[in-house]
């Protein structure tokens, strides 16, 4: 974690765990990173805000110049809470339903679209609108097998060979068709991938078939490192082949188009860490077993994708190390955050940060088993702040309760024993 432990010590002792941290600044040199190594005057980076819709997150990127990649209505209005104007968001949502393509389109922002059958319809209701259309790049690449976009067997995008079909039916209803787009995986792991996609979705990009682009849109997947054999990928290398193919595509379409990305990972998954406490120390035969406060819903990575994330024990950083499985505190066998990992030896009470947890990580949260999701906190040029608060056990039933048909807090009484009414409702 970039944070120094005493920051870290520091957020604990005051906000209590688990606890997620990110840190803003660390955010705003990845993204000025990857600005300079994609000098194109037309780049424009697309925040894949699924990674993390943290609202100070969001607000640091508009303030920087990013554009929103948005996948519901919920990200969409989230974006627009924090600042982003409609026409700086993309909406690349997959299998939507007729009413929220209408309810998308009240709100002026781009709509891309990756599948014929909804082209047709949308053709049919919104003729001679402006549209992105996200093609199927037809390369395989990415870290886990569930986050590879690209390819014939995934249900993303519109195959490249059905391009004439595509082009019949924006003809038939006067579609202006402003951008292609593409995603081909998350953290691509072969550095070729990039470009190979880009060729693909270039092959059909021509002025003939297309000649109101404003854009084409290569999506996301920019790996970052998270165990320790993996090494940071020079993107500043990447990015010099990566415009030169650019440029010269638009040279042969006859217009400097605008070069945009949608990044995720790459700008705030080094950002974040997890803060737990440990709680429980068990030695089963040869086995240490570790339990903390949290748990696979609350960072779901290592259980969902077998991922890595490093784990340090900040209070006791200089000690031997020990293997252990780091666990959590959910009813289930696999609710591990680690297997069989060296760290410096645990006592019970010590503070754990199971690091490169800013992307994807309280973004897939949930409440299985009902407890809560962390608090957040931003740490900005020195400065800690709560940016999320807990929400207590009884917020969250609370909160059940008055989204159930047929139990109101109200009657609560009839329901529950009158502690449990003396807590949730204070009567
Ligand atoms: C369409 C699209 N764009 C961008 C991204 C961001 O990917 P990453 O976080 O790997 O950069 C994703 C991730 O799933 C995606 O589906």
């Amino acid at each position: 974690m970039s944070l120094a432990s005493h920051i870290l010590k520091k957020i604990a002792e005051t906000h209590g765990t688990p606890t997620y941290v990110y840190d803003i600044d660390r955010i705003k040199e990845r993204y000025q990173y990857f600005q300079a190594a994609f000098p194109w005057p037309g780049l424009t980076i697309c925040y894949a805000m699924k990674a993390n819709y943290n609202p100070n997150i969001l607000r640091t990127l508009r303030s920087l110049g990013a554009f929103i990649d948005a996948v519901s209505p919920g990200d969409l209005y989230m974006a627009m809470a924090c600042g982003f104007k409609a026409s700086r968001i993309i909406y690349t949502a997959n299998n939507m339903k007729d009413c929220e393509v209408d309810e998308i389109m009240k709100t002026g922002v781009l709509m891309n679209i990756g599948s014929l059958s909804r082209l047709e319809k949308y053709a049919a209701k919104y003729p001679g609108t402006r549209l992105c259309l996200r093609f199927n790049p037809d390369v395989v690449d990415g870290e886990h097998d569930k986050i590879k976009t690209g390819g014939d067997l995934t249900k993303f995008g519109i195959l490249l060979e059905d391009v004439d079909k595509v082009l019949r039916v924006a003809r038939d209803h006067k579609l202006k068709i402003v951008g292609l787009h593409e995603h081909t995986g998350s953290g691509l792991i072969k550095p070729d991938s990039i470009l190979n996609s880009m060729k693909n979705i270039m092959s059909v990009a021509t002025q003939n078939n297309f000649p109101n682009l404003e854009f084409l849109d290569f999506g996301g997947g920019f790996k970052v490192p998270y165990g320790p054999d993996e090494t940071e990928i020079d993107y500043k290398l990447v990015g010099q082949d990566i415009v030169a193919l650019f440029s010269s595509f638009c040279d042969s379409y006859g217009k400097k188009l605008g070069l945009y990305f949608e990044p995720g990972k790459f700008l705030t998954a080094k950002a974040g860490c997890l803060l737990v406490e440990v709680n429980t120390i068990k030695t089963n035969r040869k086995k240490t077993i570790c339990g903390t406060d949290s748990g696979f819903p609350q960072l779901i990575r290592p259980m969902f994708y077998d991922a890595y994330h490093h784990i340090e024990n900040i209070s006791n950083p200089e000690s031997d190390k020990i293997e252990y499985d780091i666990c959590g505190n959910i009813c289930e066998t696999g609710d591990l955050f680690a297997k069989n990992r060296l760290i410096s030896r645990i006592r019970e009470k010590d503070l754990l940060s199971i690091n490169d947890a800013g992307a994807y990580c309280y973004a897939m949260g949930g409440v299985y088993n009902l407890r809560p999701m962390p608090a957040e906190v931003v740490v900005e040029n020195g400065r800690i702040m709560l940016s999320r608060r807990r929400k207590t056990s009884e917020d969250l039933i609370l909160s059940i309760l008055e989204e159930s048909i047929g139990i109101h807090p109200g009657q609560l009484n009839k329901h529950s024993n009158e502690a449990c009414y003396q807590t949730l409702v204070g009567a």
